[in-house]
């Protein structure tokens, strides 16, 4: 065995891999699907084992798929759950009729049924993968996975930890409580009470003293929107949301955490403590508390090496935005008096609409025929105005197409490639794209109680 190889498996992580099961030959050939079986778990999150999980095995957490930048990736899902399903596979840009949104760009999979995925990712980076179809059901209870697109350049690390992040909402007894409340989803949203990192709670990971860390991190929660802080190492962070990125991001202080809102995602180079048995701690901080997420240990004698060793991540091929040309979209984020309950039809609710975008609420995922929130054209560039007049956090995400942030009326952000965007209470943020993928493009916030009660709808890029 080679060093890297040593490394890379001395630093793998505890997560299940399916990157053997698919193995491909050329980017030519078609691959053969893996095969994805929804269905119910059970798994020690606390202190005993808790019932009435949703996953993709009987008793371990979703694993990480992992697939090359431009090779072709093949999934059938098979629902076997009584309640219907459909998969989104987040961050990623492929064609519409494989974005696994119920009634929008397909029927929900129905109980004993398989669709089948096939897309090629021309993007590079740390994407994931959830339901979009009773989405806060199967969500809540455990399905959401991480999905790495490999670099076609290796950019020297020498092992990996991926962390999903997430909380479960558990009763004493370690088993699932009321999911959300609707009192709740009319303001910030439900928050669980176990928090956990590879549905672990404060694992530890292992890697060599002195060695270069790929550290992955993903907000797959429903609702929480982390603030994270990094003690006890040094490094930097090399991409947002799947792309690496155009403009620096602080690194996690407590003066200044790592925000990541539901579907956001962080990949960090760490260098590992020299000294044996020190730890490096990823922690959230909110409401004046501390809360550990998970810690990397350093083992074995100093490697040495450092940030300058790694080749910089190659930027994935985005569009070119044009702001002389650009045309303006408004959207205004706000709280509904309409109070309808959503047609979701079997895909799952939540309680009435409390949320719309520009004063509409969404009449919910079967509805389609209530029109796109903006048409645009294929080729155009977009100023998109999120104007947010509610008193609550919105992470609001959009498929299919990457923008980033132009500029707020609150703060400086970095201008970075992204897919989700918070937007924080009265706060108003532009956001540039060119519309470049056709077709019907969910557009909604991330936090799912309220994506559930009207906050979503779609784009329409022909
Ligand atoms: Cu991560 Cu429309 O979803
Ligand atoms: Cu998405
Ligand atoms: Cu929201």
């Amino acid at each position: 065995m080679d060093r890297r190889k040593f490394l890379k498996t001395a630093g793998a992580t505890a997560a299940a891999t399916l990157a053997g099961t698919w193995a491909m030959t050329a980017a030519a050939s078609r691959p053969t699907p893996v095969q994805l079986r929804i269905q119910t778990a059970r798994y020690r999150l606390g202190e005993s084992i808790t019932d009435g999980m949703v996953s993709l095995s009987p008793n371990a957490p979703p694993p990480i798929l992992r697939l090359k930048q431009g090779s072709p990736f093949a999934a059938d899902v098979v629902n076997t759950l009584s309640d219907a399903t459909a998969m989104h596979w987040h961050g990623i840009r492929l064609p519409n009729r494989m974005d696994g949104v119920p009634y929008l760009t397909q029927w929900p999979i129905m109980q004993g049924e398989t669709w089948r995925y096939e897309f090629t990712s021309q993007d590079a980076g740390t994407y994931w993968y959830h339901p979009h179809c009773m989405t806060m059901e199967q969500m809540a209870r455990g399905l959401t996975g991480i999905l790495i697109v490999e670099e076609r350049e290796d950019p020297g690390f020498d092992s990996e930890t991926v962390l999903n992040l997430r909380d479960f909402r558990l009763g004493k007894d370690d088993q699932f409580t009321k999911l959300y409340s609707a009192r709740k989803a009319a303001r910030g949203g439900t928050l669980g009470n176990v928090m956990t990192a590879n549905w672990e709670q404060n694992p530890v990971y292992t890697h060599l003293a002195g060695s270069l860390v790929r550290l992955r991190l993903a907000a797959t929660d429903t609702t929480r929107i982390y603030q994270i802080t990094i003690d006890g190492a040094a490094g930097r962070i090399l991409a947002m949301d799947g792309h690496p990125i155009r403009e620096p991001v602080p690194w996690p202080s407590e003066e200044q955490p790592l925000v990541l809102g539901p579907g956001q995602r962080s990949d960090i180079a760490i260098v590992m403590p020299a000294q044996e048995g020190r730890e490096v701690v990823i922690a959230h901080r909110g409401g004046g508390r501390v809360r550990a997420l998970a810690r990397l240990r350093s083992v074995g004698s100093d490697q040495r090496r450092s940030l300058r060793d790694l080749s910089p991540l190659a930027a994935n091929k985005v569009p070119n935005f044009d702001p002389k040309t650009a045309q303006k979209i408004d959207l205004v984020i706000g709280w509904s008096p309409d109070g309808t309950k959503p047609n979701n039809g079997f895909c799952g609710s939540v309680g009435p609409n409390f949320w719309a975008i520009n004063r509409t609420a969404w009449p919910g995922d079967a509805a389609k025929e209530t029109g796109a929130i903006a048409k645009l054209t294929l080729g155009q560039s977009y100023v998109m105005r999120l104007r947010n007049e509610s008193p609550n956090t919105h992470p609001i995400h959009i498929h299919g197409l990457v923008f980033r942030p132009l500029r707020s009326n609150q703060r400086t952000l970095p201008s970075n490639w992204t897919d989700t965007i918070v937007v924080r209470k009265n706060e108003i943020i532009d956001i540039g794209f060119v519309a470049d993928n056709p077709g019907d493009w969910a557009l909604h916030c991330h936090v799912i109680e309220h994506q559930k009660t009207g906050l979503a709808g779609y784009i329409r890029v022909a």
